[in-house]
C-alpha cells in the first residue's frame, strides 16, 4: 500500500519561526560535554548531522540552569555563564546551517541529580526518598540521596537560572526557541508529582498548587526572552526513576496542567508517553498528546514515544499532535526525515549507541 508522508513535510509556523516540516529530534542527554560543561566539536557535528538529515527542528539535551543544584549530570553541558553559553555558538550554526530550528532544552534535576560538581547534596521539593536507582549508565551507582527541602529562597534562584540560562540561550548561544524540561521526573515534575511533592506551602497540594513551579518558571523565562522567542515546555507521567507514573487525577490533572500552560502563554507543549498513541489513564480513552490540544489548542503539539514508525507518526497528526519528536528513531536514523521522504527502509535500533557520543564512529558523525 503507497503511503502518503506529505502530512509529515508540511510546514509550520510556531510563533513566527517556520519549521520546514514536522519532525524533530527529541532531547536527549548524551554526557559528552567537558567537565566544566562546554559544548565540544565533537557534540557540534553530532548535532548537525541530524539537520543535514532534514529534521525541522533539532532538540538539544537537557542543559543545565544553573552553579547551585541544577546539574544531574557528569559531562552534562551548561548554560551558566558566558563560557558555556559561547561553547554553544558553534553547535547552534551547525543545526541552522541546514535550515532546522535549533531549540534549547533547559533543566534542573533537583532531587536526582547524580552528579553535580557544585553540590554535592540535592534539593527536591519535600525530603523524600526518589523512587528507583541511579542510571549507572550515567556513571551512577545506587539509591538516589533523599533530598532537603528547597527553601523559598532557593525556589526563586532555580527559577532565576532558568530565565537567566534562556536569555544566553537565545542571546548569547542564538538558539532559536526554549523548551523547558517539565517531565521525567526532573525538578519541575518532583513539584507536580503527588508523592514527591508534600509540601503544606502554596507549592504543593492541589494540582493547581504542584504545577505553579512550571508555570512561574514559564513565565520567567517567558519575560526574559521576549514575545517573540518560542518557549514550550515538556510534560510527562512516566519518570526516569519511575516509568509507570500516572496522575491520580487522571482527566482532571491534564486540564489543569495543560489549561495553565495554556493560559500562561505555552507556544509549545512537549508530551511524552512510551507508546504515544495509547491512552493516557486506562485501556480506553484519550491520549496525552489528545488532551494536550483539547486544553491548549493554540499551542502546537509535540508528540514523542514510539513514533519512529511512518504509520504511527501519520497517524500522530491526525490525533492533535503537530510536530513528532523523535529520540531512538533518530539516533538510529539521523537522516530519518530523508528516509521518509524517499520511501526507504530504517535502519534498526542498536542499544550500544546510545552511550556517550564518543562510542558513534567517527565515520557515522560525518555521515
Ligand atoms: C539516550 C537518551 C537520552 C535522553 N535524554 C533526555 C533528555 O535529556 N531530556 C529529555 O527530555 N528526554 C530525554 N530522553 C527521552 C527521549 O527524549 C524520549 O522521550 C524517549 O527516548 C522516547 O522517545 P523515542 O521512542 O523516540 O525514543 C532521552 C532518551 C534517550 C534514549
Amino acid at each position: 500500500m503507497e503511503i502518503y508522508t506529505s502530512s509529515l513535510f508540511a510546514p509550520i509556523v510556531i510563533n513566527g519561526h517556520t519549521l520546514k516540516n514536522r519532525l524533530s529530534v527529541a532531547p536527549m542527554t548524551r554526557i559528552s560535554a567537558t567537565e566544566d560543561g562546554r559544548a565540544t566539536e565533537t557534540m557540534t557535528r553530532y548535532y548537525e548531522r541530524f539537520a543535514r538529515g532534514g529534521f525541522g527542528a533539532v532538540t538539544t539535551e537537557g542543559i543545565y540552569t544553573d552553579q547551585a543544584f541544577s546539574q544531574g549530570y557528569v559531562h552534562q553541558p551548561g548554560m551558566t555563564d558566558e563560557a558555556q553559553a559561547n561553547a554553544w555558538k558553534p553547535v547552534v550554526s551547525g543545526i541552522k546551517a541546514h535550515g532546522a530550528l535549533a531549540i534549547a532544552q533547559i533543566m534542573h534535576a533537583g532531587a536526582i541529580s547524580q552528579g553535580n560538581r557544585f553540590r554535592d547534596t540535592t534539593v527536591g521539593p519535600s525530603p523524600v526518598q526518589p523512587k528507583g536507582e541511579q542510571m549507572t549508565f550515567y556513571h551512577g551507582k545506587g539509591a538516589y540521596a533523599p533530598p532537603a527541602a528547597i527553601t523559598e529562597a532557593q525556589i526563586v534562584d532555580a527559577i532565576t537560572g532558568f530565565a537567566q540560562s534562556a536569555g544566553r540561550a537565545i542571546k548569547v548561544a542564538g538558539f532559536d526557541a526554549i523548551e523547558i524540561h517539565g517531565a521525567n521526573g526532573y525538578l519541575l515534575d518532583q513539584f507536580l508529582t503527588d508523592y514527591a511533592n508534600t509540601r503544606a506551602d502554596s507549592w504543593g497540594g492541589a494540582t493547581e498548587n504542584r504545577v505553579r513551579l512550571i508555570v512561574e518558571t514559564f513565565k520567567a523565562v517567558r519575560a526574559n526572552v521576549g514575545p517573540r522567542v518560542p518557549v514550550g515546555v515538556r510534560i510527562s507521567q512516566g519518570k526516569v526513576n519511575d516509568y509507570h507514573h500516572k496522575w491520580a487525577d487522571a482527566e482532571r490533572d491534564a486540564e489543569i496542567i495543560f489549561g495553565s500552560l495554556a493560559d500562561a502563554g505555552a507556544d509549545f507543549i512537549h508530551v511524552t508517553e512510551f507508546e504515544a498513541w495509547k491512552p493516557a489513564f486506562a485501556s480506553e480513552g484519550p491520549s496525552l498528546m489528545q488532551l494536550a490540544k483539547r486544553h491548549a489548542p493554540k499551542a502546537a503539539i509535540f508528540a514523542n514515544g514510539s513514533l519512529h514508525n511512518v504509520e504511527q507518526a501519520l497517524a500522530a497528526l491526525d490525533d492533535g499532535a503537530d510536530i513528532i519528536t523523535l529520540a531512538r528513531g533518530a539516533l538510529a536514523n539521523p537522516d530519518l526525515p530523508r528516509r521518509w521522504s524517499n520511501r526507504s527502509v530504517l535502519n534498526d535500533f542498536d542499544p550500544t549507541i546510545l552511550g556517550p557520543i564518543a562510542n558513534i564512529k567517527e565515520a557515522e558523525l560525518a555521515m
